[in-house]
């Protein structure tokens, strides 16, 4: 389906500043959706995505291209995409992702648009965006939602140029294990366990135990409403036990690595807090921080220092050449920062998520 087909015209830049403009050019801008079954094209736009990841972000991996095919192939359950690629005089130079949740959320689209680095300030990422609204309306969606990195300035400046409204701050922290003392989280691990009798650690690969799907699920879905969430306009998710297996079972099918730890409350046998590790099997060096919760009731306990220290040791005996694990919390979110702090943890670069009301 081609979405949206427009001419522009870029004139009126000075020669200097710009030698496209030269002289006044009339460039054709085609935003046209493709199916992850539409593997050349997918490739294409995987080729967009990688360009604009690394010139962002050039100290992450960009996962392998396979990986983010199968991906697309295998949506998350209870999630929908509608991915387009944007050309300029027919070569592929933008992409954009709408990522639309079906459970819970159902006025919100989250926005994923990229534009080549030397294709920027020709309008495709306008076109995008236009393409993007049309589809999230269609859909009944009240809301876009996007993230920018603050290190490169175009995110920030595009976004405020479309009048999105700045929600939520985010900072990426690094720990650098080539520096890890473990004698020191040895330490670490050993003064908080003095804060946490009554406790014991449970850590899998992969699908969770199906006594600890209901404790999960509750954990999971508190994750909007525990940690800060700014002036993003977003629900708790209705998580349950059969989501939390579906979803696992996803990743597995996608062949994600993924090293959990949980914490296990001896007196009822529930799981009271837990943290996960993950990424594609490819990556030996890096790995992504995810989720960390500790259930309301059990505060206190120093179980989020626990949990994550525990789960770096059980992550590390099944990946030993992990360099870097990298993590985003909300810049305002001081209890999980301290947390990663202590660990070696350092801020990478910060964030901003925007909303834009459609
Ligand atoms: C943000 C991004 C998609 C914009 O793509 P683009 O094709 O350059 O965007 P456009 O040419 O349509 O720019 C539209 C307007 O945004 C503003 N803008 C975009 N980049 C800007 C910059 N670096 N400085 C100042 N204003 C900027 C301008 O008002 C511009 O209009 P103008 O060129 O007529 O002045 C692109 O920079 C990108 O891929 N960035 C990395 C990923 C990202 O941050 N995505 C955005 C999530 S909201």
């Amino acid at each position: 389906m081609r979405a949206s087909s427009r001419p522009i015209l870029t004139f009126g830049k000075s020669v200097a500043a710009d030698s496209r403009c030269v002289q006044s050019v009339l460039m054709s801008i085609d935003v046209a959706v493709f199916p992850a079954s539409d593997e050349a094209t997918a490739r294409e736009a995987i080729q967009v995505d990688r360009a604009a990841f690394e010139y962002q972000t050039p100290d992450i991996p960009y996962s392998p291209e396979d990986f983010v095919l199968e991906s697309w192939r295998n949506p998350f359950p209870g999630h929908r995409s509608i991915r387009a690629v944007a050309r300029l005089d027919g070569r592929a130079v933008g992409y954009v992702a709408l990522g639309l949740p079906l459970l819970d959320n159902l006025e919100l689209a989250s926005l994923d648009l990229n534009v080549l680095p030397d294709f920027r300030r020709r309008g495709v990422g306008r076109a995008m965006l236009d393409f993007a609204i049309e589809q999230a309306r269609a859909e009944g969606r009240k809301h876009l939602t996007s993230e920018t990195v603050q290190t490169r300035p175009d995110g920030d400046a595009f976004a405020a140029a479309q009048g999105a409204k700045a929600a939520l701050p985010e900072t990426r922290s690094r720990l650098d294990l080539t520096t890890v003392d473990q004698d020191r989280y040895d330490r670490m691990l050993a003064e908080a366990w003095t804060h946490a009798d009554g406790y014991r650690v449970v850590s899998w690969v992969g699908m969770p135990a199906e006594e600890y799907l209901d404790a999960i699920a509750y954990l999971d879905g508190r994750m909007v409403q525990d940690a800060p969430m700014g002036d993003l306009t977003i629900e708790p998710e209705k998580v349950d036990a059969d989501r939390i297996r579906k979803s696992e079972q996803n990743r597995l099918d996608r062949g994600i690595d993924r090293f959990h730890t949980g914490v296990v409350h001896e007196a009822t046998g529930r799981m009271v807090a837990w943290t996960t590790l993950s990424g594609p099997p490819a990556l030996e060096t890096h790995i992504w921080q995810h989720i960390t919760i500790v259930d309301p009731d059990h505060r206190g306990h120093r179980l989020g220092m626990i949990v994550k220290l525990e789960n770096l040791r059980h992550t590390l005996a099944h990946k030993p050449a992990l360099t870097a694990i990298d993590t985003f919390n909300a810049t305002a979110n001081d209890f999980m920062l301290s947390i990663n702090r202590e660990m070696g943890f350092r801020a990478a670069d910060t964030w901003m998520q925007w909303e834009l009301a459609i």
